[in-house]
């Protein structure tokens, strides 16, 4: 991305909005156990989609109505020179950026209440971190709770509209990410054995992106325990007959995300039940990847998913003869989603889950519009699929034991589901398998090089 770009996106929003004050906070350092021991540094993605800087404690105003935009930032300090070397100006960051005017943040207060009080309207995105919150109740003198309230809603709805379709540069940058996430799963794929820990393959995945000098997107899932959602703990044993489950992506040089899941035998091989439910998720996967073209709604995507998934898990006998004929009614219940509690993928970008700090004005164009049903109130993209879209596909299929428990003591959905047979299969743990999907003119376009995929894929990438 060149200051050409850059300057394009700011000229774009600042003409969609026309007027006020559009004012874009940074993130700053977040202390982990004093002020001193930081987190890694992870810019806000709305300031660096407007001027690509990956910089603490800066902030972007645009000014619709004179046509220019101004960098505010820290000024050169000593001591950061001393403890942290030199420093890339903030005049060499605004070059860059194509942004022609520069000044101390210092400066910013005073600047909003100036015009405030001229009658000009601040204008910002939801704030989302604590800190920023702060600092813009400390700079602007207004309540963190009418901060809070008066984000405004023209500009989320512009930021969206602009960073939902991606350019072909953007694209580049997600398939550059995606070339080392590759690595990172076939590296697990080949690593794992009964013996070692989570931690040792959650270690080489890290150590790849590392090697790269790159970061991951999110805190990667590398579980034997793939059921539980979110597991981001690799304190399990890998033993013979577990599933791995990978869920893991590096960052590109911009700070675009990857996001590929992958499932596979610790062993190497899978075992018979293991091949029939993974050849279901993969079923729905193709699928619903297959379906994937400008106009139809992710709402219709996610819910075919469902329906493979119900037909799939019919016929090995999980749910009903009822259900393996009459697969939308079991739907329509919600039936399926104890395998399949969650949504079928969202928007991938400079967030992995993109502009979710925004709300459901990204998935469903507006708030209030989600179902509440259990498994489909997860789906965080409904909308009509437009050419530039880059959407995860993820189906899964998960052994929960407290979720099934709770189901089959309640009586839930009997006439679909088969609960001795689902006790068969417990143990099983959770399958995903997930990619990155570029919307095109025609249809669609699985990004990056293809990873290991399809049983015999799979079992041949934990053979070398
Ligand atoms: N890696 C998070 C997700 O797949 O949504
Ligand atoms: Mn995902
Ligand atoms: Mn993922």
């Amino acid at each position: 991305m060149d200051a050409t770009c850059y300057a394009k996106r700011r000229e774009d929003l600042r003409q969609t909005l026309g007027s006020g004050l559009l004012f874009f906070p940074g993130n700053p350092l977040i202390p982990r156990n004093y002020p001193a021991n930081v987190y890694a540094f992870r810019q806000n993605s709305q300031l660096l989609y407007l001027c690509g800087i990956s910089r603490p404690g800066i902030a972007l105003v645009l000014f619709p109505e004179e046509g220019r935009d101004v960098l505010y930032g820290p000024p050169e300090d000593l001591d950061d020179l001393v403890w942290h070397g030199p420093q890339v100006a903030l005049a060499e960051f605004a070059e860059a950026a194509g942004i022609s005017e520069f000044r101390d943040i210092a400066e910013l207060g005073p600047l909003i209440c100036d015009r405030k009080a001229r009658g000009q309207k601040l204008r910002y995105l939801p704030p989302y971190h604590e800190r920023v919150l702060t600092w813009m109740s400390r700079i602007t003198g207004e309540s963190q709770e009418a901060l809070r309230q008066g984000s405004c809603p023209e500009l989320a709805r512009a930021a969206v509209e602009q960073r939902l379709i991606k350019s072909a540069a953007e694209i580049a940058e997600i398939e550059d990410a995606l070339e080392i996430t590759r690595e990172m799963h076939l590296a697990a794929m080949r690593l794992a054995r009964p013996g070692l820990r989570e931690s040792e393959i959650a270690a080489a995945i890290q150590e790849i992106a590392l090697r790269h000098d790159r970061s991951q997107a999110y805190l990667p899932i590398v579980t034997v325990r793939g059921e539980v959602l979110h597991n981001c703990e690799y304190g399990n044993l890998l033993q013979d007959g577990d599933l791995m489950l990978n869920d893991s992506g590096a960052e590109s040089p911009l700070f675009y995300a990857s996001d590929i899941t992958r499932a596979f035998p610790v062993n190497g091989r899978f075992d018979s039940q293991q091949k029939d439910v993974y050849e279901v998720c993969l079923q729905a996967q193709l699928e619903c990847i297959d379906r994937i073209r400008p106009g139809i709604t992710y709402r219709e995507v996610h819910l075919h998913a469902c329906r493979v998934i119900t037909e799939g898990l019919a016929q090995l006998g999980l749910m009903t003869e009822e259900a393996r004929f009459n697969p939308a009614a079991a739907v329509a219940d919600g039936a399926h989603a104890l395998f399949f509690p969650h949504g079928l993928g969202h928007a991938l970008g400079l967030d992995v889950h993109d502009m979710e700090d925004l709300g459901d004005i990204v998935g469903y164009g507006g708030e209030g519009l989600r179902s509440d049903q259990f498994g489909l109130n997860f789906l965080r993209f409904a909308r009509p699929l437009e050419p530039g879209h880059v959407m995860t596909v993820e189906p899964g299929i998960y052994f929960i034991p407290a979720l099934i428990d709770r189901w089959r003591a309640e009586g839930r959905h009997q006439r679909w589901i088969d609960y001795d047979v689902v006790e068969s299969f417990q143990g099983l743990g959770g399958i995903r398998i997930e990619d990155d999907v570029l919307v095109t003119a025609e249809g669609s376009r699985v990004l990056g090089s293809p990873i290991a995929k399809s049983v015999a894929e799979v079992e041949d990438a934990c053979a070398t």
